[in-house]
């Protein structure tokens, strides 16, 4: 059912009009990852918490459907809007603070993880947690969805990096445990039920985060491997030195690295493309020497033990960003469009024949398929990504039992970190347990009796 003109005036009250779009204006702004995120009939920027507040308590009278939206640049379609329901922005909760002392940040929903980044850096300060789309995923996001990324293997999700939050529930109140304390044990923490709930529990104004320290100098190289085999024996290598740490560990199938450097015309790294698998390795020390020193030996060693076949280091940081690029471009969905993307986890032990078994199952399903991997590959969280000549975008759910089918087995996840959303959300109702279904949809009950919040979402039916 549309908004009706009364509920669109009486919202658009709440923020002030210079703070509201209609459906007319939003089909001009740009929708973020998912053509889908703009379809609602009404967009509204409140100001602060009690704005939020007023507009929540106001759909949940009205059984208005809510979506509440950061940088829009997420991959499950957590964020996707529909005629009939508003969406929430956070992007003006962005004050926020850092205490170098205590190494925390108090940090506002709206905050994008690189202005966060680049301000706790002035105390030698990092968020803990690092991704591709750095420049436009906000923190409220991040904490929504329990983004990964790069820096997972080391200091966990976004889920270890939060220490306390606060959120708007659908009635409108407003759970506030911003505790900035690791030690922190007060009954239930029931604010932890809001990571990774995007927004179907409520809807998160502001974080309080754990700092780390952040990197000195790293040494960044492309490594050719013969299989995920070998790739997993070099990360466990990598994660034994002593005197240096390793600050990314990613891999990505040659087939996905020949079609970037093919692409961004990266003629030098065109011949390291043609391995099965490449591994992007970086390394950090306290003085740049001796991290240099250990990356040349690690990959001495990987040469001579038959671990790689080939391995560049990047020489500069020009070309650290080019090797970062062939990592993290996406040229294969340029050249073919429309492709499906799988997000699992599985142990590390368990990777390479996972990984081969997938391909082999999809090859047979279907000999027009190409399998495409990249990953994070440390943590274990792989990226399985199917394109052919056309696009099969409608095909996700037929091919994602084959690609999930052993994951609960083997310990890993058939959702690592990009979130359930609504894409998700038929293969978590396929695995999940019964009496995590029964608690799931006992505590949306709970928290959304009226089910207003980000309606088809995550919840299973
Ligand atoms: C990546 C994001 C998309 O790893 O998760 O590239
Ligand atoms: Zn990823």
């Amino acid at each position: 059912m549309p908004l009706t003109p009364t509920a669109s005036a009486d919202l658009i009250a709440i923020v002030g009009i210079e703070h509201a779009r209609d459906q007319s204006m939003l089909s001009s702004q740009d929708p973020g990852v998912d053509s889908g995120n703009l379809g609602a009939d009404l967009w509204l920027r409140p100001r602060d918490c009690d704005e939020l507040s007023q507009i929540l308590r106001y759909c949940n009278a009205h059984h208005i459907g809510v979506v509440p939206q950061g940088g829009r640049t997420g991959l499950s379609g957590g964020a996707t809007s529909h005629p009939g329901e508003i969406i929430v922005a956070l992007d003006r909760f962005t004050d926020f603070q850092i205490d170098p002392v205590s190494r925390t940040a108090l940090v506002g929903a709206g905050v994008k993880l690189s202005v966060l980044a680049d301000a706790a850096a002035h105390f030698g300060l990092s968020a803990g947690i690092d991704l591709g789309a750095r420049d436009s995923a906000t923190i409220g996001g991040l904490v929504s969805t329990n983004a990964g990324g790069i820096a997972a293997f080391k200091h966990g999700t976004m889920r270890e990096r939060v220490l306390g939050l606060e959120a708007v529930l659908a009635d409108g109140r407003v759970l506030s445990e911003l505790g900035q304390v690791v030690k922190r044990n007060e009954g239930l923490a029931v604010e932890r039920l809001f990571i990774g709930a995007e927004g179907t529990l409520g809807v998160i104004t502001r974080v309080s985060l754990s700092l780390v320290a952040i990197d000195g100098p790293v040494a960044t190289a492309l490594v050719a491997v013969p299989d995920l085999e070998q790739a997993t024996q070099l990360v466990s290598r990598a994660r034994l030195l002593t005197g240096v740490v390793p600050t990314a560990l990613e891999v990505m199938s040659g087939n996905h690295a020949d079609s970037v450097c093919h692409d961004l015309h990266l003629e030098d790294l065109k011949p390291l493309a043609q391995a099965a698998f490449l591994l992007l390795i970086e390394l950090t020390a306290p003085a740049i020497d001796t991290v240099q020193a250990a990356l040349l030996k690690l990959l001495e060693e990987a040469l001579e033990s038959g671990l790689a076949t080939d391995a560049l280091i990047a020489q500069n940081e020009t070309q650290r960003i080019t090797f970062w690029r062939v990592r993290e471009d996406w040229a294969v969905d340029r050249e073919r469009p429309g492709g499906l993307w799988y997000d699992v986890s599985v142990p590390l032990s368990k990777i390479a024949p996972y990984v081969q078994r997938v391909t082999e199952r999809i090859t047979r399903h279907d000999s027009s398929l190409s399998v495409y991997v990249i990953g994070h590959l440390a943590d274990g969280n792989l990226h399985v990504t199917i394109n052919a000549k056309d696009p099969i975008t409608a095909r996700y759910d037929e091919i994602a039992g084959l690609v999930t089918s052993d994951l609960i087995a083997l310990g890993g996840s058939y959702s690592a970190e990009h979130g359930i959303g609504h894409e998700k959300k038929k293969t978590l109702e396929r695995w999940i347990h019964p009496t995590k279904r029964e608690l799931m949809r006992g505590i949306k009950a709970l928290l959304d009796p009226n089910g207003i919040l980000n309606r088809g979402k995550v919840i299973p039916d």
